[in-house]
């Protein structure tokens, strides 16, 4: 697979060293205005080539055209939060940095998957998915599928890691409402305990951001996950962020992820996770309109 990253910042980067490390492409792009920065990233990853046995191109550059024909795009470039920042604080700025990229892409690509990362990510896959023309399955954004990852990681410290992996989820968007799925678990962890540490996940960013001045290991690791999905062709169900036909919006919500691109899943939710669902869809409604 032949894949390309816009942006070659904290989270760019990372994600290039986690697909390289697990395997997930034999081509890989990194795109930034700052050519020197994607350059050197590049440069210092094809020094691991002896290490991981990898004799793929590995190129870093300001000039789009080398994206051409890339099977997946993952987009990171843009502003990031800085302590007091909200991720829908960086709309305006953001939007118009997605827009000029996916105009350049689409020189060079008319049939990839867009993997939206920059926040806010909801706004930013639906800023993708109208600036590039591309159906909306081929078009989705990172959505909560790295705070479901915090939120398992946070539960396997405190209610053990079988508990964690048991089929707990967080939906909706990525950011302020995000909500809780503790309904679908098998493991059996009373609700207040559960609902006490998901305040961790929602400000676990901005504490990662405040104390190191970004955060990268943990969505470097679950952008891999969804590539891995597409790569293998899993069809494994994420929560990523994908249009819902209904609302008219991009959000967190399981979908099958496969080599053809993204379709949104089915899940049952209980009455308060329906309002929390409710919620984050008023929010990404407002967010997403006019753009
Ligand atoms: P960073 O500042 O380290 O990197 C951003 C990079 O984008 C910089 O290298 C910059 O030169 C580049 N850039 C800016 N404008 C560009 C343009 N027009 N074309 C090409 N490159 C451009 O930031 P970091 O920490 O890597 O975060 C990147 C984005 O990802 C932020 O919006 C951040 O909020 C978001 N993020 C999203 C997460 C999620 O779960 N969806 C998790 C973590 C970060």
């Amino acid at each position: 697979m032949k894949i390309s990253i816009v942006g070659a910042g904290h989270v760019g980067s990372t994600t290039a060293y986690a697909l390289l490390l697990k395997g997930l492409c034999d081509e890989l792009v990194l795109v930034d205005v700052a050519g020197d920065l994607a350059e050197g990233e590049a440069l210092d990853l094809r020094h691991c080539r002896a290490g991981l046995n990898f004799s793929g191109e590995i190129i870093g550059t300001d000039d789009y055209s080398a994206t051409r024909d890339s099977d997946m795009i993952i987009i990171t470039a843009g502003m990031a939060r800085r302590p007091g920042m909200t991720r829908m604080d960086l709309r305006e700025k953001n939007i118009e940095i997605m827009k000029s990229i996916v105009e350049e892409l689409m020189k060079y690509n008319d049939d990839t998957l867009l993997f939206a990362v920059s926040n806010p990510v909801d706004v930013m896959a639906y800023t993708a998915y109208k600036e590039s023309g591309l159906p909306a399955h081929k078009v989705f954004g990172l959505g909560t599928l790295l705070d479901t990852m915090r939120l398992r990681s946070i539960m396997a410290e405190r209610v053990g890691m079988e508990a964690a992996l048991s089929g707990a989820y967080v939906l909706g968007e990525h950011g302020e409402s995000m909500f809780p799925v503790f309904s679908q678990m098998s493991a059996d962890v009373p609700l207040d305990e559960l609902n006490d540490l998901f305040e961790d996940v929602v400000k676990g960013g901005i504490k990662v951001i405040e104390k190191k001045g970004a955060t990268f290991y943990a969505p470097g690791l679950s952008i891999a996950d969804a590539v891995e999905a597409v790569a293998k062709d899993t069809q494994d169900v994420l929560p990523v962020s994908v249009f819902l036909e209904e609302h008219g919006i991009y959000i967190g919500y399981p979908a099958v992820v496969g080599r053809g691109g993204v379709k949104p899943s089915k899940m049952t939710l209980s009455p308060e996770e329906d309002e929390g669902f409710n919620r984050s869809i008023e929010v990404l409604k407002k967010a997403q309109r006019g753009i």
